[in-house]
């Protein structure tokens, strides 16, 4: 059984005091919840500290993400955070290769594979963000461009490792634009996803989770969700708001 996951991105949005809120809001709506979902939220750096503090006072279900790690292990390199540093702060899981990171930072597939080795070295699991732009899905090579971010990160390591990593399929022009992909483009997509991952690790791909991200809401999650190779969602807007993140982990089991 792949596990399912609803994770919440809340990308560089919140005052510390909001995150604090947000998150005791999301973990009181969960509290008679048992459905057999993993809810992660990822806060920006600064509010990891005392959203990890809660968490823990509150004896949550609920676990925590990064957005970001360094590519570096430890050093001068001045306004990083570290993948150890991030895992001391009690983070299980780290978000790699957002498409506003390749896009607005420049990170290249040679990065993001340093990353992820770090990550995976450290016994944390990656968050791989895979996806392609409007103009590449214009032009049909939507299939293509997303087989190549898998070869050119994930062919590298090995099966047991693969085994770790979460995949998120965001559809660049379904981020924040409130153009979802539809039910039927998700499970396409994420099916031939999973046979890419198959293709070099046979034993590994059923279990690896495969989540979806783009303007994903509670009016359209669930529709989202039927695919047989949607395994939850990666959310960004949404998640910022504690009733329609919990509405959104609801709608997947
Ligand atoms: P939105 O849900 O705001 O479209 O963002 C999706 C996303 O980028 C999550 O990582």
């Amino acid at each position: 059984m792949r596990t399912k996951i609803v994770a919440g991105n809340w990308k560089m949005n919140t005052s510390v005091a909001e995150g604090e809120l947000l998150v005791r809001q999301i973990d009181f709506l969960l509290k008679d919840n048992t459905a057999p979902v993993e809810v992660i939220v990822a806060p920006p750096f600064t509010h990891l500290v005392s959203i990890a503090s809660i968490l823990k006072d509150n004896d949550s279900k609920v676990v925590l993400a990064a957005q970001n790690c360094a590519y570096k292990e430890s050093g001068a390199y001045t306004g990083e955070v570290s993948v150890k540093m991030l895992k001391d702060l009690g983070c299980k899981y780290i978000i790699i290769g957002h498409s506003e990171r390749r896009e607005y930072f420049k990170e290249s597939n040679e990065d993001l594979k340093q990353k992820m080795e770090l990550v995976l070295n450290n016994g944390m699991h990656p968050i791989f963000c895979i996806g392609e732009n409007l103009q590449e899905r214009e032009e049909n090579r939507h299939f293509e461009v997303v087989a190549e971010q898998i070869k050119d990160v994930l062919y590298s390591f090995k099966g047991a490792d693969v085994a770790n990593v979460v995949l998120a399929y965001e559809p660049v022009w379904a981020i924040g634009t409130g153009k979802t992909a539809s039910a039927a483009q998700a499970e396409e997509m994420h099916a031939y996803i999973r046979r890419v991952v198959a293709d070099k690790f046979k034993g590994y791909a059923d279990e690896i989770p495969i989540l979806y991200g783009g303007s994903c809401k509670p009016s359209n999650a669930q529709e989202i969700f039927e695919g047989d190779n949607v395994d939850g969602g990666l959310i960004g807007g949404a998640s910022l708001v504690a009733q329609d993140f919990v509405a959104i982990i609801k709608a997947l089991v």
